[in-house]
């Protein structure tokens, strides 16, 4: 089973998540994706906010992800304002290629993810791509061992 991981991270909480399950499930990519936004430094956070709430997206690098080389495709953002990152948001649009395969979401927050999950559905649904499972983890969970575990019997279960 081909994995293709992409995800999101600013401080390294869905990295850290996207790294070690790659390892766990042996992912034949792990893509990060760059928010290409000029934030204003002191106005970055509220304007983030703005931007997840709003449910917008943003330039990305890459702008076209490639996803027809593999069987099951993950997802992973930071929650935002309680949903996932205009990135992410972004990144589904930019993905190419999509025949059929089972599509993963998941989360790192700090504490409210809010509606994080149905609204990742929802835009994954919008595109016709079809949602296997989705998981939130809160950022002090992302060493949990536990944690890890859960998210690949997701991704193996899905493929
Ligand atoms: C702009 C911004 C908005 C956030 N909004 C929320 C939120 O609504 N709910 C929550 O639980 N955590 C929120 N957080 C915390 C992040 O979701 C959490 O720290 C996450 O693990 C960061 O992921 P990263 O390290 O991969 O960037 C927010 C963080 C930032 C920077």
């Amino acid at each position: 089973m081909k994995i293709c991981i992409i995800y999101h991270s600013e401080t390294g909480n869905t990295r850290h998540v996207a790294q070690h399950v790659a390892l766990e499930c042996g992912a034949e990519r792990l893509l990060e994706v760059l928010d290409r936004t000029e934030y204003n430094r002191f106005t970055k956070f509220i304007s983030r906010c703005s931007k997840s709430r709003g449910e917008e997206t943003v330039p990305i690098s890459p702008a076209s992800i490639d996803i027809a080389p593999y069987d099951t495709i993950v997802l992973g953002s930071p929650v935002w304002a309680f949903k996932p990152t205009p990135v992410i948001h972004s990144a589904i649009a930019a993905l190419k290629g999509y025949t059929g395969q089972p599509v993963i979401g998941f989360f790192t927050h700090g504490g409210m993810p809010g509606t994080s999950e149905e609204t990742f559905t929802r835009w994954c649904e919008q595109r016709w791509f079809k949602v296997a499972g989705t998981m939130a983890i809160n950022a002090k969970g992302i060493e949990d061992e536990k944690n890890t575990r859960e998210l690949v019997a997701l991704i193996k279960a899905a493929g």
